[in-house]
């Protein structure tokens, strides 16, 4: 339980490397806000990981704002972020 007490913020973390990074954080203990394109697939596995799923673009700052902002009003606060989704041509990485 390296993570027990810990929370983490997954980009992509409704599918592929996303969500295979977004369980084994939660099986190691984090709580894990998943954060996806996909508002659906991040709530629906958010709710199987005891998380919270939050609809979050990393092409967008102000969706990567306003997602953050939403995880902190849920009183949490970041410790772990994983990011499994880039963005090339000159976006950069999240
Ligand atoms: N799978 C591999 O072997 C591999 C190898 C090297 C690099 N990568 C890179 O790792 C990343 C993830 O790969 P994957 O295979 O898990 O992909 P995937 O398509 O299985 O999963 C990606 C997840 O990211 C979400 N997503 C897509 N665009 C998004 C956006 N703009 N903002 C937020 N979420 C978004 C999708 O909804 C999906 O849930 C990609 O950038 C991929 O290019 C993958």
């Amino acid at each position: 339980m390296r993570f027990e007490g810990k929370v983490a913020l997954v980009t992509g973390g409704a599918g592929g490397i996303g969500s295979a990074t977004a369980s084994r954080l939660a099986a190691e203990g984090a709580r894990v806000a998943v954060c996806d394109l996909d508002a659906e697939a991040a709530g629906a596995l958010a709710a199987d990981l005891g998380g919270l799923g939050l609809e979050l673009d990393v092409r967008s700052d102000e969706s990567i704002a306003a997602a953050v902002a939403a995880y902190l009003a849920s009183g949490e606060a970041a410790y772990v972020t994983g990011e499994t989704v880039g963005v090339s041509g000159g976006l950069g990485m999240m």
